[in-house]
């Protein structure tokens, strides 16, 4: 950093032990997971996906440079999921050597001294499990409960954050009523049966956490829910299965993780999509980084005050430009919520890397750090430069 920036320098708000991190999920950087419902879903000519995941950014194999990258440029954490298909590839099944590459994976991160932020779930779901009904069975938060003890079997004593499940309410609403992931199905029905598994399973791997003496808590994708005229009841009906039902579950959490990316306005037949005029990204969602606040206030309050960690924030654009941008601006609205003495525990960006966006494919690029398609070569971009140096300085590198 230079001389001129330093003395730019001001008092950091962020507290002492604040994590700033970068955020992956298994299948969409690992490669070659072809035992889980997606990479079934992604070669189904059926599905809306637009291409399959392949070697995604081969980071099975490269986690080690890609974590002491992050370490280098300044963050402090990296958060990162467990692919349940690899540790049990078959009911019953499990793979030591599977458990000993993430046990490697969070000694890296310590090596690096980076805080290893794990996840259980992060979308993906093991054929076998998936040929039992998935979500929709309400057994198969018993089968999560056994991997989930097998797995803090394991890695328990080696960290201190566990998110049991990422976004359910992604994977119960698009899985099952808006049929864009695995199984593809649109049956309200459906998606409140998926919905009380994952509660179930969440409600398990918290106490199996705890054993191991861990901190636990789920991941929530939140939006800032705007109700445009006539819409009250219906940001009542959208808003109750997806978010309610989750914080509510939340309660008694360690942690909330908040996951939010833009807001949505509800007008009274259902969402409107993009106000005219204003800016979009990849994802064809709003530029609307300011969400961020509205959404770590609103879990901070439905849960009763359980601690915020920012498990996802991001933005998906060509333009590195507009993220640093975005992040500058939804780094202020943590800021307000802290100086209100809401409790957030860390920042962790969405995502380290240019990955593999779901059905979206390789097309929106959401990462910090560029990944070739061709030869998985990484190139730092200068968001990642700066947010890393931010990170270093506890965000007192310029006034957020
Ligand atoms: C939420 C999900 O957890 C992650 O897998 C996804 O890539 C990002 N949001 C961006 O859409």
């Amino acid at each position: 950093m230079s001389r001129t920036s330093v003395e730019k320098m001001d008092t950091s708000i962020f507290p002492d032990g604040f994590l700033w991190g970068a955020a992956t999920a298994a299948h969409q950087v690992e490669g070659g997971n072809w035992n889980n419902d997606w990479w079934a879903w992604e070669h189904d000519p059926a599905s809306p996906c637009v291409e399959p995941s392949g070697d995604a950014c081969d980071h099975y194999h490269r986690y080690r440079e890609d974590i002491e990258l992050l370490a280098e440029l300044g963050f402090n954490a990296y958060r990162f999921s467990l692919e349940w298909s690899r540790i049990e590839p078959e009911a019953g099944e499990f793979s030591g050597a599977a458990l000993d590459h993430y046990a490697r994976m969070i000694a890296a991160c310590r090596e690096a001294g980076l805080e290893p932020l794990v996840t259980l779930h992060h979308f993906t779901t093991p054929r076998w499990v998936a040929a039992c009904g998935g979500w929709r069975n309400a057994e198969t938060a018993k089968l999560f409960g056994r991997y989930a003890e097998r797995v803090m079997g394991r890695i328990g004593d080696q960290v201190e954050f566990v998110c049991s499940i990422n976004e359910p309410n992604v994977v119960s609403t698009r899985g099952y009523l808006g049929g864009l992931f695995p199984p593809g199905e649109h049956d309200p029905t459906l998606r409140a049966a998926a919905n009380e598994t994952f509660l179930d399973a969440h409600r398990r791997a918290v106490e199996i956490v705890r054993v191991a003496g861990a901190k636990v808590g789920l991941t929530l994708a939140m939006s800032e829910w705007v109700t445009m005229e006539g819409g009250e009841e219906m940001v009542a009906v959208l808003r109750g299965p997806y978010e309610d039902a989750f914080l509510e579950a939340a309660r008694d959490d360690d942690f909330i993780g908040v996951q939010t990316y833009t807001r949505t306005r509800v007008g009274p037949s259902g969402p409107l999509g993009p106000e005219e005029g204003v800016e979009t990204t990849l994802m064809g969602y709003e530029f609307w980084p300011e969400a961020l606040e509205v959404t770590i206030r609103r879990a901070w309050e439905e849960t009763g005050h359980v601690p915020v960690l920012v498990t996802e924030n991001g933005v998906a654009c060509a333009d590195d430009a507009r993220r640093i941008e975005y992040v500058r601006r939804a780094l202020r609205g943590v800021r307000r919520a802290l100086e209100d003495g809401i409790e957030v525990l860390g920042y962790t960006y969405w995502s380290a890397l240019d990955n593999f966006e779901w059905a979206f494919g390789y097309g929106p690029t959401f990462g910090l750090i560029g990944v070739d398609r061709i030869d998985q070569r990484r190139t730092v971009k200068p968001s990642a430069h700066w947010l890393g140096e931010l990170a270093r300085h506890n965000g007192a590198t310029e006034r957020t």
